[in-house]
């Protein structure tokens, strides 16, 4: 018997539901085909976002979504995607693949879509090759209720009331593909872009997100913050509400890659040993930011995140549309477990990205749509948004294919809903081994228990052709005992209890 103890009046801090966030960028066929067909389409559509999509999302009930990217982010002049579609510029997509962006889904389209999903949003703007006051318009643009060139410009242009930008990114990957800066320089860019970035109503705070880290470079962290804290006596209060954290899995490293589909025993451990190095960097940047930030003030923000195999054979390699399996779906499960535990910390991440694009939740081929492993995870761990995470461990066991590529077998958090209603998520890595769980409950009745599980075999995938081979069933194999409850967890598989 492995032994899970949770103590659920123990609440250590709130699981913010924008852990749960989404990204999608100007990028393959994500926007466009993925979000956004037009309204002449064939396919069925709100304004020309596809109704499929849009409900699938809702169901998963999308908290935040992130946009226009990534490293288009940096090269994308908003005004190129305002006013009528038919004089919108065409540009090239130079990050990605090549293509022409006819800018047809442009800022009023993206609010459009959060509007519909019910979402907030998290707008990245351009410090790359944009300007200041590029950046500042595009906030007045969007937010500014009153008499203003950009109020009057958005009213001409068919939206009389402001828009509500609840996070905003000042520049992307500014390391790398958004003006390879070193810290330093990127860090008086920061202070410099985030001034202009204006809260005009009291009531309406934007949150700015400073460009943060790729993996486990330390010294961008440092760097950034040292310099952002120096010689600014005092800091006003939300000069920066966040600092980003990217990360990639790659089973292969980062020239390789590997396979989606095509991988066995050996490298699922290794992949699923790399997502879970997550909790190392989580710890690694959070050290630095303590230093300077104490009380937890600035939110850890991983707006990238998930795994990056080499692209569907026969795809646009600039588009990086990849398939979903089990594996991907522990990859989630054991990655959201590590968010929710450390969300003193993280505030907010976005699974890179939501459609058609790496570890995407939705994946579609004309008309047809279909949800992935990956979204089974998010729709299961939904219960998890704004709920109390409360003090919990599990027994482990070290396990893989080879030594260098070991991981636990089990993972788990629990959190209790403004309901009371206690969320228990399980993953077993395993893709051989069932374990017997014991949980055991302090000071607390058991009420009615539902239950649901993913699992299946770790190649297993939805296709078009068969939508459904990897779905959630009901999981009514769960026994109250005289200290809580228990119940035995497949091998390779997620579990979701909500216990009354
Ligand atoms: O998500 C794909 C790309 O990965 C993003 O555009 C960039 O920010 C990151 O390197």
């Amino acid at each position: 018997m492995t032994k899970l103890v949770i103590n659920p009046n123990k609440k250590v801090s709130k699981i913010n539901k924008e852990i749960y966030g989404h990204f999608s960028e100007h990028l393959g066929r994500c926007i466009y085909e993925g979000l956004y067909v037009g309204e002449d389409s064939p396919i069925e559509n709100v304004n020309g976002m596809r109704t499929d999509v849009v409900n699938a999302l809702k169901e998963m009930r999308i908290p935040v979504l992130r946009w226009p990217g990534g490293c288009f982010a940096d090269e994308y002049h908003w005004m190129d995607g305002i006013g009528p579609k038919e004089e919108r510029k065409k540009i090239i997509n130079t990050h990605w693949g090549g293509v022409v962006e006819d800018n047809s889904f442009g800022t009023h389209e993206f609010f459009e879509l959060c509007r519909q999903l019910g979402c907030e949003t998290y707008i990245n703007g351009n410090l790359g090759s944009g300007t200041v006051r590029e950046m500042s318009e595009w906030v007045e643009y969007m937010t500014f209720e009153g008499v203003s060139p950009m109020a009057e410009l958005r009213a001409k242009n068919g939206h009389e009331e402001p828009w509500k930008v609840d996070f905003f990114g000042v520049g992307n990957e500014n390391w790398g593909c958004g003006g390879n800066m070193n810290p330093d320089y990127y860090a008086n860019e920061y202070r410099r872009y985030q001034t202009y970035v204006r809260d005009y109503k009291a009531d309406h705070k934007i949150q700015k997100v400073c460009c943060g880290a790729n993996v486990d470079d330390y010294d961008w962290t440092k760097g950034v913050l040292s310099t952002c804290f120096s010689h600014s006596l005092p800091i006003q209060h939300g000069f920066m509400d966040g600092l980003s954290l990217h990360y990639y899995v790659h089973p292969e490293g980062w020239e390789i890659k590997g396979s989606a589909t095509d991988f066995d025993e050996k490298v699922w451990y290794k992949t699923l040993n790399k997502a879970l190095f997550i909790e190392e960097l989580i710890k690694g940047h959070e050290t630095i930011m303590d230093e300077y930030d104490p009380k937890k003030e600035i939110a850890m923000i991983v707006d990238e995140w998930g795994t990056w195999f080499t692209c569907e054979p026969g795809t646009n390699p600039g588009f990086l549309y990849q398939q979903n399996t089990m594996r991907d779906a522990l990859v989630a499960g054991l990655t959201l477990n590590i968010f929710n535990k450390h969300s003193d910390r993280i505030k907010m991440a976005n699974i890179a990205q939501m459609v058609n694009v790496l570890q995407a939740v939705i994946l579609t081929e004309g008309e047809k749509m279909i949800k992935t492993p990956t979204y089974h995870v998010f729709n299961m761990y939904k219960y998890h948004q704004d709920a109390a995470l409360v003090d919990s461990s599990i027994e482990t066991k070290n396990i893989g294919a080879d030594d260098e590529y070991q991981v636990p077998n089990l993972t788990e958090s629990v959190s209790v809903d403004s309901e009371g209603v206690m969320h228990i998520t399980v993953t077993n890595l395993s893709v051989e081994e069932a374990y017997d769980i014991d949980a055991v409950v302090i000071d607390r009745a058991i009420g009615e228990i539902k239950g649901e599980i993913l699992t299946n075999e770790m190649h297993a995938m939805n296709t078009f052709e068969e939508p459904d081979v990897v779905k959630t069933e009901n999981f009514d194999k769960v026994t109250v005992t005289d200290k809580g409850l228990s119940f035995t967890i497949p091998a390779c598989s997620v579990i979701h209890l909500a216990v009354k």
